[in-house]
């Protein structure tokens, strides 16, 4: 199976389906309003610090693991060492748990494109919102509806299904995002907004922000389950890892920051506080766009752009999981499709349903969706991401200087993965526990 092995058919497809993988809900729905709670524009420089210093380390390795072994995340870490094959299971343990809560937002999102759309705007979206997602059936069946538009995707493989899928929907969304920004710096609070993000405040600066920046940057390049791994798999023979690597750094920057100049001027429009948390897209957004002109227009619009950014990012996870399960167990892609959905179809149904009949059912004080966003995010990607580092810093022989030589970026390269980023990932990982 691994002789039709499929490829990219352009660089730039490459980059726009990494890119696709990369700008996800976390950039639109978790970036504004993490930096919303955490000072604005401070927040947004330590950030930029981390990830163009320090995520762009095991970015990179992620990338050249791919592209040396040319095989799939288990596949690839038994290569390395058959010792570690069990760490390539994690990582798609990992990228299985991730859509079964990420999934849940993805049926909400198709709800609120349909109210939008058939102009049913309710009154109250405090209201509304609550009575949704507390019901049984709809929240569920909308969930597996968003898994199965995903599915179809990688269902049809590399280059007909998910190179396809990018090429059209990623343009889509930044032409979308852009048109809902400059919207909303017509709106009168945009200068605050603005100034908002862009100024930074000092005082905010301490060790519990250094860690959150940390965790979203993290979560927001899909470090550390092998989703880069898998994608850069299909990568040409002559793609440079290190620019690739701060092309996608920069366009995921660069859409998360366009996501708060949407945001941020909205929400000072109407004296919402920034920080309202999870919330601010299916309750304070919508509330207000229903008070602007062209309420049904712009609601849209906006739920659109968050289901492009969901679908894309949701045909890596399945990606990821599809291609091990197509070499591990000498399957067909169609077969390892219909499994790995069902696997996440299993689990996501639990999540849906605790916001209604299971929200009493408790792990670690966390409901069901709770604890899944919490395990993979604060202990799993931090902890693989670690491992990653490890593995390509001291198991991998002379990583760095067979792809970057003796150069200053080369030795700045092995001394950032061997020694800092594993002590950084260490504290992140200590105080996510
Ligand atoms: N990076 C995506 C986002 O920001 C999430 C994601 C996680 C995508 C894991 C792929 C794999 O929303």
């Amino acid at each position: 199976m691994e002789k039709d092995r499929q490829q990219w058919s352009s660089h730039i497809s490459f980059i726009i389906a990494t890119v696709g993988s990369a700008v996800g809900l976390g950039n639109i729905w978790r970036f504004p309003y993490i930096m919303g709670e955490n000072g604005g524009a401070i927040f947004l420089l330590t950030y930029l610090l981390l990830i163009g210093f320090l995520c762009v380390i095991p970015l990179c390795c992620e990338l050249l693991i791919g592209k040396i072994h040319r095989t799939d995340t288990v596949s690839a870490f038994e290569k390395i060492n058959p010792k570690f094959k069990w760490f390539g299971w994690l990582c798609i343990l990992t990228v299985l748990l991730i859509p079964c809560f990420y999934f849940v937002v993805g049926g909400w999102i198709i709800n609120y494109i349909w109210i939008f759309l058939s102009n049913n705007i309710p009154d109250n979206f405090t209201n509304y919102f609550s009575s949704f997602s507390s019901q049984t059936w709809v929240p569920c069946i909308l969930t597996l509806f968003f898994l199965f538009l995903t599915a179809i995707f990688p269902y049809k493989g590399v280059n007909k299904g998910i190179e396809k899928a990018n090429n059209i929907m990623m343009p889509m969304f930044v032409i979308m995002l852009f048109i809902m920004a400059l919207y909303a710096i017509s709106l009168p609070g945009a200068k605050e907004g603005l100034t908002f993000m862009f100024k930074p405040d000092f005082s905010q600066f301490d060790k519990q922000m250094i860690l959150t920046a940390l965790g979203q940057a993290l979560f927001t390049l899909s470090i550390g389950m092998g989703a880069v791994l898998t994608y850069g798999s299909y990568m040409r023979e002559d793609t440079n890892i290190v620019k690739s690597a701060y092309t996608l750094i920069i366009c995921d920057t660069l859409i998360a920051i366009t996501a708060g100049v949407m945001i941020f001027p909205i929400v000072f429009s109407f004296g919402v506080t920034p920080s309202a948390g999870a919330t601010l897209a299916f309750i304070s957004l919508p509330e207000m766009f229903a008070q602007l002109p062209f309420p049904t227009f712009f609601g849209f619009i906006f739920f659109v752009l968050l289901f492009f950014a969901a679908i894309t990012s949701g045909i890596s996870m399945l990606e990821t999981a599809i291609a091990s399960f197509i070499n591990q167990f000498k399957m067909t892609r169609e077969k390892a499709t219909i499994i790995t959905s069902s696997i996440i179809a299993i689990i996501s149904i639990p999540a849906t349903l605790s916001f209604s009949i299971l929200g009493d059912f408790k792990l670690l004080g966390k409901t069901f969706f709770d604890f899944l966003d919490y395990a993979t995010s604060n202990i799993l990607l931090p902890f693989n991401t670690l491992l990653i580092c490890l593995i390509a810093g001291w198991c991998i022989k002379s990583l760095w200087k067979d792809n970057f030589g003796e150069t200053f970026f080369g030795y700045a390269f092995n001394i950032l993965l061997k020694f800092i980023a594993p002590i950084v990932l260490i504290f992140v990982l200590i105080s996510g526990i």
